[in-house]
């Protein structure tokens, strides 16, 4: 409508006098989305992010999707201006790994190895020996797994076990999940299955264990948005937040996507398959973010923390460069 379009056209010629850029997750809303890539930005996964965000020339990025990406981007360039749409946008494995009980964890266990999810605090990656996103989680538990030592993982649990069932790694996890996979239902997955049998199941692996065993490919969102491109089928039903079906959607124009079923729904699902922290980057945020003074969007990141952060956020990168 006309107010959105007006204010994608302030968005677009305030990003060019700030010399900003958008870094956007393919979880956020299409009209996010949409603008990262008309406007030179990226749309991309949790990996991909830090590294676009690395690599910008602009000076000031704006990252469109939860703190955690806001955090791992400015560790990775402090020399640049981070902002978000909104500071209020987290991540419940974020919330529910906080450092002082993680550290302790780690203490107890000092011949672990630690090896942390993307989605945490930079305290928590400070505190670790690598960082991972789910893209490449597994080829980095396997390379440690050769190693033979043994490792402590946090904080997705169904990550976890998922990983440790192919590596077969000796992993001691952290109980955390995110609430948006949590709740995808393999009952129901079965159910839907048997109405669409030739439909091909694609799963995050913060799924759990029983909607993963049910997939047809498992991976990341950049993986995920693969697979429905390649594989030969026509329909797909897709266990992971529904924003991702922009992005497949565009790359497979005459495919059809549905959106696994949740344990509730209607008013009694929790996430109903979209992140609420998410789903906080709208239009007028992002204008916000570049209107309103720095203070209500800038990402801070404590210099001794950054620079503990950085080192296994650049094992991680360096691993799959
Ligand atoms: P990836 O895009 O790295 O698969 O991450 C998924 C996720 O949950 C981000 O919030
Ligand atoms: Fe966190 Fe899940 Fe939201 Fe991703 S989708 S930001 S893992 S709560």
């Amino acid at each position: 409508d006309a107010r959105k379009q007006q204010l994608r056209e302030e968005i677009k010629a305030l990003l060019k006098q700030r010399n900003a850029v958008m870094v956007a997750h393919y979880y956020t809303d299409p009209e996010i989305q949409a603008l990262a890539e008309e406007t030179g930005g990226c749309v991309a996964d949790s990996l991909e992010m830090a590294r676009f965000g690395r690599d910008a020339k602009e000076q000031t990025l704006i990252v469109a999707g939860v703190k955690f990406m806001g955090e791992t981007a400015k560790i990775l360039s402090p020399e640049k201006s981070v902002l978000m749409p909104t500071l209020e946008a987290t991540c419940s494995l974020d919330l529910g790994c906080p450092i002082d009980k993680f550290s302790e964890f780690c203490d107890a266990h000092p011949d672990h190895t630690v090896v942390v999810y993307a989605n945490t605090s930079a305290a928590v990656k400070a505190r670790a020996d690598w960082v991972v996103t789910s893209s490449i989680a597994l080829e980095i538990v396997e390379h440690l797994e050769e190693q033979g030592k043994p490792i402590i993982w946090g904080p997705d649990r169904h990550l976890g076990a998922y990983i440790a069932k192919k590596t077969g790694a000796d992993m001691l996890m952290w109980q955390g999940e995110c609430i948006v996979h949590d709740e995808f239902s393999a009952q129901k997955l079965k159910d839907m299955k048997a109405v669409y049998p030739d439909a091909a199941v694609l799963v995050h692996p913060e799924s759990p264990a029983s909607v993963v065993d049910m997939a047809d490919a498992v991976g990341s969102t950049s993986q995920l948005i693969a697979a429905a491109k390649n594989m030969s089928n026509d329909t797909f039903i897709v266990a992971t937040d529904k924003g991702i079906f922009y992005k497949m959607q565009q790359q497979a124009p005459d495919k059809t996507f549905i959106e696994a079923p949740t344990a509730g729904n209607g008013a009694t699902c929790k996430s109903c398959a979209h992140c609420p922290w998410m789903a906080m980057n709208g239009l007028e945020a992002v204008r916000n973010a570049l209107t309103e003074n720095k203070s209500s969007h800038e990402i801070h990141v404590d210099e001794q923390l950054r620079q503990k952060a950085l080192i296994p956020l650049n094992r991680m990168l360096d691993f799959s460069a």
